[in-house]
């Protein structure tokens, strides 16, 4: 295990009629809300409306931002930004997916930043301050209702990446499965694919003596695996939602972390795809990670093979590691094409005409990845099998 210190100070708040409590969390910070949504989900399943009787109970002032895409962009931040600073918002309560929690944390640091918010996500300089906010999560996927890791896009030049501040964990976030039972398949499908991505992202690594951080991850694999297929059959079911939704906060709150080196290559790569393309970041990750895996194997078989007997129950009679291993990467891209996630770049009608394009967006900062560090060769060769 490597050295290292866990802190997450989020407040998790689990589980069926958690609503009650926003009142109390979010009036602690101030009476001067702004509310943060998409595209209208939350109108659609009433959420909007109980969200906003609880608050008006409690004697909060609501400013609106509505309309955050997936996939959120710099100029809704910087709108967003600009209103807290007129209204003098005392708080933010994001409602929604990953993308309008991600919004929420760009705004919560732009709104106490003179320069240009996108100064955070090219790294031309860090928060020094924010705005409190908390969260009411709608949709199983990125973990951002408890890190503080946020992913943006500026549209105009097709970028799109990941920073962070210690200043934007979420106060609070309340999670209940029952918001998330609207959440139809394709997009249930792409949280599910993001989860287990999480995962592979923190497994796949070279870190001596990790058996406890291994079971954590496999454990978190298994679940979703098992409950995935009867989930797509069954999308408002209580039960499976809730065993989801709680795997994807476990995939990405900063415990599977603890003591190991993460990789983030396909992140990474997934990343610069829905910048030029804007397709969803679930759906990159199925393409990508089976291609990405067997492009890296080599650098640690055994770790694959592992993958592929505990996680996917291979037998490993009679065969070559390397043979296991493979085994278990095509269990995985069978596992994600019979819940119905893609499995090549043309099912959204990308060919190689922007590979240039998408090679540069990734190698933006130089090689990366730790499990295996990938040079433009690598990222174009991950590419090219992703077709
Ligand atoms: O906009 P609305 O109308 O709310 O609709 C959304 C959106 O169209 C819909 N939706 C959400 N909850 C729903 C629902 N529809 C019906 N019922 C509900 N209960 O789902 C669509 C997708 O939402 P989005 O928030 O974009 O999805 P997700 O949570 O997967 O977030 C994706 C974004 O997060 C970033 C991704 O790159 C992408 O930009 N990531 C953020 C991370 C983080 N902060 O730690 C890590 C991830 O790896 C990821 O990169
Ligand atoms: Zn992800």
């Amino acid at each position: 295990m490597k050295n290292f210190t866990f802190h997450n100070p989020t407040k998790l708040i689990f589980g069926k009629g958690q609503l009650q409590q926003l009142p109390k969390e979010l009036t602690a910070y101030g009476k001067r809300v702004l509310l943060v949504y998409g595209g209208g989900s939350i109108k659609r399943s009433g959420l909007y409306d109980q969200v906003v009787s609880l608050l008006k109970e409690a004697g909060a002032e609501i400013f609106e931002l509505a309309g955050v895409e997936p996939n959120p962009r710099v100029s809704t931040v910087k709108r967003g930004a600009d209103l807290c600073k007129k209204e003098k918002i005392d708080v933010i309560l994001a409602v929604g997916g990953g993308s309008v929690i991600d919004c929420t944390k760009a705004i919560a640091a732009g709104a106490k930043y003179d320069g240009d918010v996108w100064d955070f996500m090219t790294r031309k300089a860090s928060p020094a301050d924010a705005l409190p906010f908390g969260t009411v999560l709608t949709l199983a996927a990125t973990g951002s209702e408890m890190n503080s890791g946020s992913v943006i896009t500026n549209w105009e030049t097709q970028e799109k990446y990941g920073w962070g501040s210690p200043l934007v964990f979420p106060k609070f976030s309340i999670l209940d499965p029952v918001f998330t039972a609207t959440v139809p398949k394709d997009q249930t499908v792409y949280g599910m694919v993001d989860i287990m991505s999480h995962v592979f992202e923190q497994y796949f690594h070279h870190t001596p003596n990790t058996l406890v951080q291994d079971g954590f991850c496999e454990t978190i694999l298994k679940s979703v695996i098992e409950t995935a297929p009867k989930l797509v059959n069954d999308l408002e079911n209580d039960e499976y939602r809730e065993t989801i939704l709680y795997s994807g906060t476990m995939a990405l709150n900063g415990i599977l972390a603890m003591g190991v080196q993460g990789d983030w290559a396909t992140h990474n790569i997934e990343h610069a795809v829905s910048a030029v393309y804007d397709i969803p970041h679930g759906g990159g990750l199925a393409i990508l990670f089976p291609n990405w895996m067997t492009h890296v194997l080599d650098e640690n078989v055994g770790r694959f093979k592992q993958f592929a007997v505990r996680v996917f129950g291979i037998s490993a009679d009679g065969k070559s590691d390397r043979d296991v291993a493979l085994e278990g990467i095509e269990a995985l891209r069978s596992f994600w094409n019979s819940i119905g996630a893609p499995s090549r770049l043309a099912d959204y009608d990308i060919d190689d005409s922007k590979l240039d394009v998408m090679v540069d967006r990734a190698m933006v900062y130089g090689p990366f990845g730790y499990f295996k560090r990938l040079d433009r060769e690598d990222v174009t060769a991950i590419y090219k099998a992703s077709l």
